[in-house]
């Protein structure tokens, strides 16, 4: 962390906990927040399947929990004749404040394109929420020394051509592919290497202060015993957690990491 960026630290919880568990796991959560809340400069956000979010929310605000309600993705449309989408505008109705778009499991898995990507991102700034972009590289890439080029295209177009007050406002966690969910995470100083270059790359596109006030999370199997040294990497200013966040004790444990 660094600049007075606060960092964020985001649990995205994927296709678990049905509402039942939901509720159980945020109720956990306040439990063992109430106690000191969240260190100073840090905010954090969970980001449940759609079925959870009302009863979240609820959970959240009735109990004053200090995180922030997020979803895991979004229609790029408002309304209409999309069988099965979520829209940005619902979500905002919800109270979801931060929104994930392009995470590579539904780039993989879904067929997502940099132009979908971009349209949601578009979707949930028309709405007042703060998008989540994902970016990262796969495993192939990477051997190939291609990471650096693949993660400046998929930033350049998701943020290319926008004004510098809108991209500052933006978060984009960098996440290599072959770090997600394998128990292999990056090295911090890999990490910090491409979350150095995210943000020339947003300098590049969008001016110095959108590049001075853009976040940069890393994700890819983060857990409590990885995450201070993460944490300390100057131009990282959080994390997305997956697996991790799925354990009370073990995000509340990410959420504290290396605070003093
Ligand atoms: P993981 O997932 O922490 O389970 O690796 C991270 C993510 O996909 O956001």
């Amino acid at each position: 962390m660094s600049e007075g960026r606060p960092l964020l630290v985001s649990g995205n919880w994927k296709m678990n906990e049905n509402h039942f568990e939901s509720l159980k796991l945020v109720q956990e959560l306040a439990a063992l927040l109430r106690a000191g809340g969240l260190p100073p400069g840090r905010e954090a956000s969970v980001h449940p399947p759609f079925t959870s979010l009302r009863s979240v929310q609820v959970a959240l605000e009735s109990d004053h929990v200090p995180l922030a309600l997020g979803a895991q993705d979004c229609h790029p449309a408002d309304k209409g004749p999309f069988t099965g989408a979520v829209s940005a505008e619902m979500l905002a109705k919800l109270g979801v404040r931060l929104v994930i778009a392009g995470h590579s499991e539904r780039r993989t898995l879904c067929g997502e394109t940099d132009e979908q990507v971009r349209a949601k991102l578009d979707a949930i700034w028309r709405h007042g929420m703060t998008p989540i972009c994902c970016v990262g590289e796969t495993l192939e890439e990477r051997r190939a020394g291609e990471h650096l080029a693949k993660v400046r295209s998929q930033v350049a177009a998701a943020l290319g051509g926008r004004r510098g007050e809108q991209v500052a406002s933006a978060v984009i966690a960098y996440e290599p592919i072959w770090a997600i969910g394998s128990g292999e995470t990056a090295s911090p100083d890999d990490a910090q290497e491409m979350c150095a270059a995210i943000r020339v790359a947003v300098g590049e596109l969008a001016g110095a202060g959108a590049a001075a006030a853009v976040r940069v999370q890393y994700g890819g199997s983060a857990t409590p015993d990885n995450a201070a040294e993460l944490l300390a990497c100057p131009d990282l200013d959080g994390l997305l957690v997956g697996g991790a966040s799925l354990d009370a004790a073990r995000f509340a444990a990410i959420l504290r990491a290396g605070a003093r």
